[in-house]
């Protein structure tokens, strides 16, 4: 079965200038929509409100904003008494650790750093267990306010251990990469790993604020920092084609880290993502269009155990099939398949895929995104719209996978 997704919301370009779009700048005093000449200029913090079940947050975007977290946390704080309870990596702190301590000072607010490892193999329960000891040990009660203050690594397992320390306390993230910044921290999932998967113990649980500084990015490793961006040119595929143009267009700023550039790509990824989880928090029908590049992406991550690609790369390959399988299933013309490629290869270079055609293909099924068997894809219709497709015919399949093979 072929179906268009029957969500709330119809799934089109949200249009990076929608003027339903959430979005605000603030001026001392003043939250006022963001105009067209501001969306298009400045260097504002912007506004995205996140609205979910338990409770609506704002994601705040603006280059410089860590110089204010303390400010800005002060505004979320549970009580008067509160204390901080900031959670990190030491590398991230190494680089950006004085900055945000220095703010919290200026704000007055009382704070301890804790520490834990990034990069994937860290994020375990025993990492959340040992965090959760520190708090007990440093008398952290429920009034406490934790921040992660890293990549995904630290934004899942502080996020996690928010959710069960003292059954829930409040959390901001800071992300730091861009994986964290245009995804992790956005939506409220949490969690840690096991041996037997990602991400298989966890829970829902929204932040409280969520701070984006894009100039933190300037710190990041070249290949983390490109996989990233992938994330965003989905964004721009699923759901705004405003995007995916700023991003066909101006790949040297981005990559280059224009600081301006990259607010706009950083702010307009999350707002697609935004408003994504806000139609649909707990995934059951729209945010699946956020798995776009992800089936095969995954299939190609396990088919290599997860040493080959970083996720973003793998998404990026994931993407070039996906745009063969709907060039040649009809769902879109090639011109759209075409553009999407050439995007993609734009933030590159990735690396090649030589495991061969069968294990990846023996992987697709086991993707924990399959429902009841069929292996779903989505499918880009023209740029900013998708449409989730059950029943692609395996030879089409397996002509997407050879595709990606034979790129070098
Ligand atoms: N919760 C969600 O919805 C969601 C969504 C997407 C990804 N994730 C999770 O995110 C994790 C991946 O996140 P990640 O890619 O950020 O990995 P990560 O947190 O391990 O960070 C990657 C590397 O970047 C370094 N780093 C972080 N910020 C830096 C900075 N500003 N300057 C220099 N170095 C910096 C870290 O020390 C680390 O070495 C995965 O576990 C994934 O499951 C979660
Ligand atoms: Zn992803």
């Amino acid at each position: 079965m072929v179906s268009e997704a029957k969500e709330p919301l119809d799934i089109r370009g949200a249009g990076a200038l929608d003027s339903k779009s959430p979005d605000f700048v603030a001026t001392p005093g003043d939250i006022r929509p963001l105009s067209l000449h501001d969306r298009l200029s400045s260097n504002h913090v912007q506004k995205i409100r996140v609205r979910t079940k338990p409770n609506a947050y704002v994601v705040q975007v603006g280059a410089g904003l860590l110089r204010r977290a303390g400010r800005e946390l002060r505004r979320v704080l549970p009580s008067s008494g509160s204390r901080v309870f900031v959670i990190t990596s030491p590398n991230v702190r190494r680089h950006w650790g004085e900055a945000l301590e220095k703010s919290l000072r200026d704000a007055r607010l009382p704070y301890e750093v804790l520490e834990m490892h990034d990069g994937e193999p860290a994020k375990r329960l025993h990492a959340v267990e040992q965090l959760a000891e520190s708090l007990v040990d440093a008398k952290a009660d429920r009034k406490s306010l934790l921040v992660a203050f890293g990549g995904g690594v630290v934004g899942d397992s502080a996020g996690f251990l928010a959710a069960i320390f003292m059954r829930g306390v409040p959390v901001v993230q800071i992300p730091t990469t861009v994986v964290a910044q245009v995804d992790a921290s956005i939506g409220g999932k949490t969690g840690v790993n096991l041996r037997g998967g990602k991400n298989l113990v966890g829970s829902f649980h929204q932040p409280s604020a969520v701070l984006v500084d894009p100039d933190i990015l300037a710190t990041l490793d070249d290949r983390e920092f490109r996989s990233g961006l992938f994330e965003s040119l989905k964004c721009g595929v699923i759901r705004d084609s405003h995007l995916f143009d700023l991003m066909e267009r101006n790949p040297k700023k981005i990559l280059g880290r224009d600081s301006r550039t990259l607010q706009r790509v950083i702010a307009d990824s999350i707002r697609v993502k935004a408003d994504v989880v806000s139609a649909d928090e707990k995934e059951s029908g729209l945010r699946r269009i956020l798995n776009f590049g992800h089936t095969i992406g995954h299939a190609l991550e396990a088919a290599t155990d997860y040493s080959q690609f970083l996720h973003g790369e793998a998404v990026a390959w994931g993407m070039i099939a996906a745009a063969a399988i709907a060039r040649e299933s009809g769902a879109c013309n090639a011109e759209t398949a075409e553009r999407i490629t050439a995007a993609t290869r734009l933030y590159g270079p990735l690396p090649r895929v030589s495991c061969d055609v069968q294990s990846v293909l023996g992987r697709l099924g086991a993707d924990k995104k399959t429902v009841a068997g069929a292996v779903h894809f989505v499918l880009p219709r023209k740029i900013g719209k998708v449409k989730i497709s059950s029943d692609v015919p395996p030879s089409t399949v397996r002509n997407a996978v050879e595709l990606i093979g034979n790129h070098a």
